[in-house]
């Protein structure tokens, strides 16, 4: 229970739009927990504020992890909590090597206040140890670890790199916003074979898409949809099939009815 995400009554705008109308919505966990939309609903939105992410004015309403409201804290911190957002567009850093950057997010989240840094930063064979292990078990090559962050880097390769974050970091709670329409099937694939191993009793995931088709590799617990800035509808894997098979209209002309 307490390792829920509870997300009450959220609102928030980005200028003087409001795009988060009263969000309500609980992560439980342990799942994978989809939400589907049309383009514009706040999906995206929804993910980076969970993140921490700033630029994005919250309103109103609350965000609960372990027990604790995190909407005061910096991302970072929220990272440190166990919060993992995976970038939909990463930038490239020419000269920092997926393995610095890998090391270096390891040891953000290993520091701690006033400590001597070199007491609390991960010795270099057990990172190593810990790369290697986690490459082979993604099935990477290890040339991989030594090329420069995101530098002429393809979607899967982006992907790939996202996962073995992940799999570093071990998050208990992994953000996926996947909307980039420029996400081939291979690309998905690696997604969802990610998250399919590295799910564990204790990890959650909230995987965000516009598209049921990430849903047949990564087989969620709970299905929610979000329109305009609410969640509408919430059901299980069946509700991600409904939403293919008839789009997302007959939902929207159901609610203006109601
Ligand atoms: N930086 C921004 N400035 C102004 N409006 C934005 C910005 N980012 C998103 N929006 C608007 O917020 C709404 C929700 O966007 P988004 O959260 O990206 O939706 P989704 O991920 O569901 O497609 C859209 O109408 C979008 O145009
Ligand atoms: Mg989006």
């Amino acid at each position: 229970m307490s390792n829920d995400l509870v997300i009450r009554d959220l609102q928030a705008r980005i200028g003087d739009k409001d795009i988060l109308k009263g969000v309500n919505l609980t992560v439980r966990e342990g799942t994978i927990h989809a939400i589907m939309g049309p383009n514009g609903s706040g999906k995206s939105t929804l993910a980076h504020i969970v993140a921490g992410h700033p630029g994005y004015e919250v309103t109103g309403g609350e965000i609960l992890y372990k027990g604790e409201s995190i909407l005061d804290l910096e991302a970072d911190e929220r990272s440190k909590l166990g919060i993992f957002l995976a970038f939909q567009y990463p930038v490239a850093v020419p000269g920092v090597t997926v393995a610095n950057f890998l090391r270096a997010a390891l040891n953000a989240h290993r520091a701690e206040e006033g400590a001597d840094p070199k007491t609390t930063q991960i010795p270099m064979a057990e990172f190593r140890k810990q790369l290697r292990e986690n490459m082979q078990s993604l099935e990477m090559d290890e040339g991989f670890a030594r090329r420069y962050l995101n530098e002429g880097f393809s979607g899967g390769e982006k992907k790939r790199l996202e996962i073995l974050q992940m799999a570093m970091l071990k998050p208990t709670m992994a953000v996926m916003d996947e909307t980039d329409s420029g996400l081939d099937i291979d690309a998905l694939r690696i997604v969802a074979e990610g998250v399919n191993r590295l799910a564990t009793p204790t990890m959650s995931a909230l995987v965000i898409t516009h598209y049921q088709r990430l849903l047949n590799y990564i087989k969620p617990n709970f299905v929610s949809v979000m329109m305009e800035g609410r969640i509408v509808r919430e059901g299980g894997p069946e509700l991600a099939l409904e939403l293919e098979e008839k789009g997302y209209d007959w939902l929207r002309e159901e609610l203006a009815s109601a």
